[in-house]
């Protein structure tokens, strides 16, 4: 399994906040079966801009070194839309404070609480043309997205990929985070499963609980789709591989 989207590098937002903790968390993810981690710090996000891309990918690579071989560190992050965003995923890969998933045309997008739909379809559509896939962080949590299957099917049928989050899965977050997202699991609109961990007690790594579900419920096949087809063509900047 490869986890897409995790805050383990320390110092740096509301995740990891010593190497410590970062390697604990890396090491929680690879017993449970996860071989990679891409690194996602919260970007453009209130207090956590995040825009010194050197700085995060020393510390990815610092991170790198002290977990050693065996378990891979990537780099990306979560990118939290704004007005300003286009603009400044217009000045990759030389420019910009934005960094798209392990190098690749893959970004991990966060919609804000107070979005709205046309918006995002701006968004969506404007990175399609332009050559980007993103992928919509969490849906279960953004309030006027997930209980409306229909507005997510739009935003797939323009380009959009989704990931949910595994504890929403699980239930961890109690029942209506699971529920939305089990109805959009129903509905074929997830693309992957992530831990979106941000410490190795409250909000751990791990996917495999979510993945037992899933493959419970949706068959042995959606969930390596999920957790390892899917998130591995990402990290080696290919296309999904098709569902079948
Ligand atoms: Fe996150």
């Amino acid at each position: 399994m490869i986890d897409l989207h995790c805050h383990i590098l320390p110092g740096v937002d509301d995740g990891a906040r010593s190497f410590t903790e970062a390697v604990a968390m890396c090491r929680l993810a690879a017993d449970d079966g996860c071989e990679a981690m891409v690194a996602t710090p919260h970007q453009r996000r209130g207090e956590w801009w995040n825009a010194d891309r050197g700085q995060l990918a020393a510390l990815a690579d610092q991170l790198q070194d002290e977990v050693g071989p065996g378990f891979r560190v990537l780099l990306g992050g979560e990118i939290h839309v704004d007005s300003g965003l286009l603009d400044e995923i217009g000045k990759l890969p030389e420019g910009g404070g934005v960094l798209p998933l392990a190098g690749s045309r893959y970004l991990l997008i966060e919609f804000d609480s107070m979005g709205t739909e046309a918006d995002a379809i701006h968004l969506i559509h404007e990175l399609t043309v332009t050559g980007w896939r993103p992928i919509v962080a969490h849906p279960e949590f953004i309030p006027w997205l997930a209980p409306d299957l229909e507005r997510v099917a739009r935003l797939v049928a323009l380009g959009a990929l989704t990931q949910v989050t595994a504890m929403s899965v699980t239930g961890d977050f109690g029942r209506r985070p699971q529920s939305d997202t089990w109805a959009l699991l129903d509905a074929g609109l997830v693309h992957f499963l992530a831990s979106d961990s941000h410490n190795t007690r409250r909000r751990p790594p791990g996917l495999r609980r979510a993945y037992d579900v899933v493959a419970d419920r949706w068959g042995e096949r959606t969930a390596r789709r999920l957790a390892s087809d899917n998130p591995r063509a990402v990290v080696e900047n290919r296309p999904l591989p098709e569902a079948v």
